[in-house]
């Protein structure tokens, strides 16, 4: 069951403490900077955290440092719509919907998800195989299909909430990668 799933593991997450997830987190930015595929990246999708998600700061620093775009989601509950907006730096942040950070509104520069070269998907919990259990609002679902075909959907999440397999429903989104601080799962192409 979804929901039962999704309590036990963010009870896992949740229990690791700060200096593990900062620990963790900067070893799995070290892997994503060293991909071809980030390093070919002009446009890079990532995410702010939030609840002991994978902390992509480090892979942020690098993005600016190297000229290239970040892009973060804002939430649009009321369409259940991830809105792609680019963002600068950090000041350029306020907690927004569910205290998640998001782009001030003065500092909103949307772009259409066409544009981004790769992205970067948070979740609850993963298989090997790419299939990706989010937080249940089926935000994700609904936004990948809009990116241009082929676009690399790389999963990051702890070691702990990797699950042998997943059964994915009618409209989940597989992953084409999955990096742990442990491994990295190339996922086979469905
Ligand atoms: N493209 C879509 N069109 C219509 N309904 C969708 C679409 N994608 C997902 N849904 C519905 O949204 C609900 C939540 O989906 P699901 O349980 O897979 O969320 P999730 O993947 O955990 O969430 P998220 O993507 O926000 O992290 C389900 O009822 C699902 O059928
Ligand atoms: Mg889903």
């Amino acid at each position: 069951m979804k929901k039962e799933m999704r309590k036990n593991i963010l009870q896992l997450r949740q229990a690791m403490n700060e200096n593990e997830v900062a620990l963790k987190s900067e070893i799995i930015c070290r892997h994503i900077v060293r991909l071809d595929l980030y390093k070919e990246a002009k446009t890079i999708m990532a995410y702010l955290p939030f609840r002991n998600e994978v902390d992509c700061s480090d892979l942020f620093s690098q993005i600016w440092k190297e000229g290239k775009r970040l892009v973060v989601p804002v939430c649009e509950s009321k369409t259940i719509s991830l809105i792609p907006s680019l963002l600068n730096r950090m000041e350029d942040t306020q907690p927004g919907t569910w205290v998640i950070l998001e782009p001030k509104p003065e500092c909103l520069y949307p772009l259409d998800a066409g544009e981004i070269d790769i992205v970067i998907v948070p979740g609850v919990a993963f298989d090997p195989q790419g299939n990706r259990l989010g937080y249940g609002g089926g935000y994700y679902d609904r936004f990948l299909p809009r990116l241009t075909s082929g676009t690399p959907k790389i999963a990051v999440a702890f070691q702990l909430q990797i699950i042998n397999s997943l059964t994915p429903d009618k409209f989940d989104q597989p992953m084409d990668m999955v990096i742990t601080e442990e491994n990295l799962y190339q996922c086979p192409k469905s």
